[in-house]
């Protein structure tokens, strides 16, 4: 069709994810943490790069807000643009994980359907869902951008929890709960994420 790539031939390499794991002794994986704007990926994220890196693991961290500073700047927030976002951001992290890269992508990603086409792009094992399961009340108690307040008074439209939804996972591999009140820290919560990468063999 026109507009589509056509003619396409795969190109292999006989240098493969195989042996840049080895070089890299680790498992290139993608965890994908979803959850409420505020509900705390960012802060996993990073705390996640930072305890990993300190065991000597390669991580990259693909943000939902930062890609959108550059390769998903044209995208909005409505339902197939965040599809767009979801999927470009799938296949980059694909990209990476194939690199031998353990790929830490945080983003909202609110639908159901587009996470798990995400997931089923990535090799078995690969993709792992991490869900940061807080309550709207708590996420927007602790507003950190001010974005609620602004959805609430009706100046930002479309937003996710208030007039856009948001649909939990139901088979993450990981649930992370934070109920407002004795909040685990985010270095906490990325112990538990790195417990079960090294129970299920990632880090090796
Ligand atoms: S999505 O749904 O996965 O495409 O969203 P994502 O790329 O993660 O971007 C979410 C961040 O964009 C800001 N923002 C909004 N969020 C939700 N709904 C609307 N309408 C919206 N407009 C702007 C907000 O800062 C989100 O950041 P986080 O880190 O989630 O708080």
């Amino acid at each position: 069709t026109v507009g589509k790539s056509t003619n396409i031939v795969w190109q292999k390499c006989s240098v493969e994810k195989i042996d840049r794991q080895e070089l890299l002794q680790q498992k290139g994986c993608v965890l994908w943490i979803t959850g409420l704007s505020g509900s705390g990926k960012s802060s996993l994220a990073c705390a996640l790069s930072r305890g990993l890196h300190s065991r000597g693991k390669l991580t990259y961290i693909l943000d939902g807000d930062n890609v959108r500073h550059g390769l998903n700047s044209d995208l909005s927030f409505k339902a197939e643009d965040r599809r767009e976002n979801i999927r470009r951001i799938g296949e980059v992290a694909k990209l990476f994980a194939d690199a031998g890269v353990i790929c830490i992508a945080s983003l909202i990603s609110p639908y159901r359907k587009d996470r798990g086409a995400c997931r089923d792009i990535l090799p078995e094992g690969d993709f792992i869902e991490v869900f940061m399961d807080v309550p709207l009340q708590v996420c927007e108690a602790r507003d950190p951008k001010g974005l609620y307040k602004l959805a609430r008074a009706g100046k930002i439209k479309g937003f996710t929890g208030i007039d856009d939804p948001y649909e939990p996972p139901l088979n993450s591999e990981i649930v992370l709960h934070q109920n407002g009140g004795s909040c685990d820290s985010p270095s906490e919560l990325a112990e538990k994420v790195i417990s079960y990468l090294e129970e299920k063999g990632y880090l090796e």
